[in-house]
């Protein structure tokens, strides 16, 4: 293996994502695992040098104190514990904490800097061999940063004993499920099933208005979907997920916290078992970004900006019509368009349009029309829990304007939501 490893055990301590950064800082590739590391877990943990205990027997879950497992306790390996059984809390002054990490890492561990992308590519490109073996692996394919990056990853690593499924669900924005059959079966050469379920979706959401109501829908067939193209492939033992480290949720109470595993597709039926492949699951999204660009993908799909899983869906206000979503992903692709042009994509991180089930009056051509209005939407924020409106520069906006109520169909106006969240949501939906 390439890379020297401190393993981060959680004991319910609050900052194990601080320090695993801090850790990565210092040019050593650091984990967070569960307490309760097994012999065996342990074993297929390549290259740890040392242990920072976090947290402590104040912790308790099920009436039982967080304490390290004897696996980990008999490896012999150095620790650091801080907040942990009588040992002294992280010191607060900043300098001082960084040299006691620097301290412990380089000197108490002797750990080498050695982390960078090309070497956890290739370690993992090793483990998900051991994993694997000569079994076939499933992934479900979205386009989104994440699963995209898992798939390069594993067609490195096992090639042709990876299927990946693309369901389009008809919510995705213009161009994007050519995209991903152009990137990964033409370009990257992977078996890449392309399902186009439009129609089944938008069957199941005609006329339903509640946003909850559509959210549900859109997730329950795709599950469906998924299912039954995996049923159509015989012999895969594996599912491969782009589970990145947010998405393993700290759960619980500040006494009963452990890392928890979150699924990406869940609700799978018990009979298709699949045992995970999660090469990810331990990478930040900047890092995940760059393991992208490290594979060869292209750079407008791993800064892609973030887009939720119904997708267009909930964009697209009210009851679903395939008109009306037609105007709101030609407006929606306008403004992409515009942005890049004006190199706004580099600076705002969420930008998108509505378009609400509501027409107003206007005149085309010398005479009236009723359409709908496309409204925009362009929000900067760190963790999407509040948001901040950014400053579009007016020929932007008018270029945006002009462009949309000239060339989509059904659109003529344009408005500018200037609400931060709170009170607005990013989404209206
Ligand atoms: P809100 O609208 O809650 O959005 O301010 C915060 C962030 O979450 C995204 N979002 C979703 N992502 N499924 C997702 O995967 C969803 O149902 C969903 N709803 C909102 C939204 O795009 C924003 O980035």
């Amino acid at each position: 293996m390439k890379q020297d490893m401190i393993v981060i055990l959680d004991l319910g301590g609050e900052q194990s994502a601080q320090i695993a950064r801090e850790v990565r800082a210092l040019g050593v590739y650091s984990e967070i695992h569960p307490n309760d590391l097994t012999e065996q877990q342990l074993a297929a943990l390549p290259g740890v040098k040392g242990f920072i205990f976090n947290g402590g027997p104040n912790n308790v879950v099920d009436g039982v104190p967080l304490a390290p497992s004897e696996a980990v306790l008999r490896s012999g390996l150095p620790v650091l514990s801080a907040d942990y059984d009588g040992a002294p809390a992280w010191p607060a002054d900043d300098a001082a904490r960084a040299e006691m990490l620097r301290a412990f890492v380089f000197d108490a561990c002797n750990a080498q800097a050695n982390w960078n992308m090309k070497n956890f590519i290739a370690d993992q490109i090793e483990l998900v061999r051991r994993q694997v073996g000569d079994k076939k692996v499933l992934l479900a394919l979205s386009g989104g940063v994440d699963s995209s990056v898992v798939a390069a990853l594993l067609l490195r690593a096992v090639g042709d004993q990876l299927t990946c499924v693309h369901v389009n669900h008809g919510l995705l924005r213009k161009g994007e499920p050519e995209q991903v059959v152009q990137v990964f079966r033409h370009n990257l050469g992977a078996n890449l099933v392309y399902v186009d379920a439009t129609d089944r979706f938008l069957d199941k959401l005609a006329g339903v208005a509640d946003p909850e109501q559509k959210r549900k829908i859109i997730g329950a067939e795709f599950i469906r979907v998924f299912e039954e193209e995996a049923r159509k492939l015989s012999g895969i033992e594996f599912l491969a997920q782009g589970t990145i480290y947010p998405d393993i949720v700290e759960s619980g109470t500040k006494t009963n916290k452990v890392v928890k595993s979150h699924h990406n597709v869940g609700g799978l039926p018990d009979d298709l078992a699949f045992e995970l492949v999660e090469p990810v699951r331990q990478l930040f999204k900047d890092e995940v970004r760059a393991a992208g660009l490290e594979l060869g993908l292209p750079a407008d799909m791993v800064y892609r900006q973030p887009f939720p899983g119904p997708g267009l869906g909930v964009r697209c206000l009210g009851a679903i019509t395939r008109d009306r979503l037609e105007a709101l992903r030609e407006s929606d692709a306008i403004l992409r368009e515009e942005f890049a042009r004006a190199g706004l994509d580099k600076t705002v991180w969420q930008y998108f349009t509505i378009v609400p089930d509501l027409k107003s009056v206007g005149v085309r051509d010398n005479a009236r029309c009723d359409e709908w209005p496309a409204i925009i939407r362009a929000v900067n924020t760190v963790d999407a829990m509040t948001a901040t409106i950014e400053d579009i520069p007016w020929p932007v906006l008018h270029a945006i304007t002009r462009r949309i109520v000239t060339e989509v169909k059904g659109i003529n106006r344009v408005c500018y939501d200037l609400t931060p969240k709170p009170t607005g949501t990013i989404e209206w939906e």
